[in-house]
């Protein structure tokens, strides 16, 4: 009786410790619903902001997605994309990475301004942008997925570090190893470039693909020449830098379309049509061309899984009050 009670009492101490250094790393989590006390109306005054701008502008859905990329893929999914340059940094905003290609700030801001008048210093810009990103796949047709928040925004933003973000001539295992990097494995890798299946590119991305592809051949062999010779004359040598839609049979539509496009060699980028290169890339992009419920089903679970790359949470960085700048 004795010894079960002493027993009793040594697990518990035992428990209450394990307890007690278990709570830093609660406090990691992210939680969906994370301001349905604090703020709740943040989501909803964000899904507001992102279909008001959709309907001004379609193509805005697909910056938002990319931004939350961006965001992620350095520093974390911080906000540290969304902070201005200042007279003595030279802010990742400004890497060739994300200007002047990177578009819908103004929706973030326009969210954020809202939110600040209805719940001061509560929700992270953070937050917002991976808010803004689910609501845009939402509204080009993709599949649904709650978001957990809880992001803290950071304080630093370096133009150097865009070095993360993979460049559009990554062969399969540069895109591989740079996913890695982040946690990400190779099919999350092929699943979240399906993102390219809304969207824009300017003709810079790709134009090595058509006019100096290496020493030997001016074009890449594994571009469609019919295609390569529509994307001549939208993008002609020397010409000016202009847009293409990256999935031209429905650019503003989250379908498979950029699979399909990938398996009649019409990938945009050397990074999507690299795809195509192994036999288990090849396969997941089959799988998802015929598939579109599978994709979207990943999709949004990979959109989920990416947006807890290296966030700060709990006491970590902080709220901040305007998104281009960091708090006083
Ligand atoms: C796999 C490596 C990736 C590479 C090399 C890459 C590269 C690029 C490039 C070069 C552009 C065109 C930029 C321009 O010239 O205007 C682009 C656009 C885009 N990317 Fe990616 N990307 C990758 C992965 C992703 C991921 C993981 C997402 C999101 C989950 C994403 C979402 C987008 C979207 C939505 C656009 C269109 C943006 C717009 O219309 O404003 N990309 N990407
Ligand atoms: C150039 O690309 C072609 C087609 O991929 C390839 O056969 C050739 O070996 C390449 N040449 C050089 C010098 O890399
Ligand atoms: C946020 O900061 C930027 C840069 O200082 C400024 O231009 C903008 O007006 C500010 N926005 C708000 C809502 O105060």
């Amino acid at each position: 009786m004795m010894s079960t009670t002493s027993l009793n009492a040594t697990f518990f101490v035992k428990l209450m410790l394990v307890l007690m250094l278990m709570s830093p790393l609660q406090a990691q989590q992210l939680q969906v619903g994370f301001y349905s006390g604090s703020c709740f109306m943040a989501e909803f005054i964000v899904k507001d902001e992102v279909t008001k701008a959709f309907f001004r502008d379609r193509g805005l859905a697909a910056g938002l997605v990319r931004l939350h990329f961006h965001d992620c893929f350095v520093r974390g999914c911080d906000a540290s994309v969304v902070l201005d340059s200042t007279p003595s940094n030279t802010a990742e905003k400004d890497s060739p990475a994300n200007n002047p290609s990177l578009r819908g700030f103004d929706v973030i801001d326009n969210a954020k301004a809202r939110i600040e008048s209805a719940c001061p210093g509560v929700v992270s810009c953070a937050d917002i942008i991976a808010f803004a990103a689910r609501d845009s796949i939402i509204l080009t047709g993709g599949l649904g997925y709650d978001v957990p928040a809880g992001r803290r925004d950071g304080r630093v933003s370096l133009i150097a570090e865009t070095r993360a973000l993979p460049p559009s001539t990554a062969n399969l295992n540069q895109l591989t190893q740079m996913f890695s990097t982040h946690g990400l494995t190779q099919e999350d890798m092929v699943t979240l470039s399906g993102a390219h299946t809304i969207g824009r590119s300017h003709c810079t991305s790709f134009s090595s693909r058509l006019y100096s592809y290496n020493t030997t051949v001016n074009q890449d062999p594994t571009l469609n020449a019919f295609y390569a010779s529509q994307l001549m004359q939208q993008c002609p040598k020397g010409g000016p830098d202009s847009v293409v839609p990256i999935n031209p049979a429905s650019p503003t539509i989250t379908d498979v379309g950029y699979y399909v496009d990938i398996l009649n060699n019409r990938g945009l980028f050397t990074s999507d049509q690299t795809l195509l290169s192994t036999t288990s890339t090849a396969n997941q992009v089959t799988r998802y061309a015929i598939n579109p419920l599978l994709w979207k089903t990943k999709f949004a679970a990979a959109m989920v899984k990416m947006g807890k790359i290296g966030v700060l949470t709990g006491a970590q960085g902080e709220i901040r009050s305007n998104c281009s700048v960091i708090n006083n």
